[in-house]
């Protein structure tokens, strides 16, 4: 498995991915063209034989103090493999800013235990966060300097 910086080219990859990983948070393909190709997001795929197996995008904000990571999905076939935490643990280095912060449905377990093994707190809740009304869970995770 390597960890790459992908691009527009992606985009079927990804949207393949989307469909697989997400039910009723599966992003849009205007949100999927928008971060393979704003300047400042941070994106890669894990790929194994050249097939796209996880995707993470990261959103820099140097100015607030921290970076969001906005999305992260692995390939059900692939999943507990340990891409998820090296997928994370790659952006978090290339945020280059001293917290990272993400929101995550509070039913997806699977995602909390990733992020709490990976260091993440909770720092807040938002109620009805997403459209069907379901609850988020801010977390956040103090980067090591560099
Ligand atoms: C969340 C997700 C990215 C994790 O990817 P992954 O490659 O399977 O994660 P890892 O193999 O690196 O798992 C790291 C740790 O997280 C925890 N974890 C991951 N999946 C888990 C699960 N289904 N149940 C319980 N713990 C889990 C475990 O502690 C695991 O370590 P272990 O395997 O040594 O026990 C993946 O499940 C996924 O794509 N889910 C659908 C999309 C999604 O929900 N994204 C997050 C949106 S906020």
């Amino acid at each position: 498995m390597e960890i790459v910086q992908a691009n527009l080219m992606d985009l079927n990859s990804l949207r393949r991915l989307e469909r697989d990983c997400f039910k009723q948070d599966a992003w849009s393909i205007f949100d999927l063209i928008a971060v393979l190709s704003f300047p400042e997001v941070i994106r890669l795929k894990a790929m194994v034989h050249e097939r796209m197996v996880g995707f993470i995008a990261g959103d820099p904000r140097p100015r607030e103090g921290w970076g969001w990571i906005s999305t992260i999905a692995v390939d059900p076939e692939f999943q507990r493999r340990g891409i998820g935490s090296a997928l994370l643990r790659a952006c978090e280095i290339r945020l280059c800013v001293p917290k990272a912060r993400l929101t995550v449905r509070l039913s997806n377990s699977p995602a909390i235990a990733m992020y709490e093994k990976d260091g993440y707190h909770t720092v807040d809740v938002w109620k009805t966060y997403y459209s069907d009304g379901g609850d988020a869970q801010v977390m956040e995770k103090d980067l090591a300097p560099g």
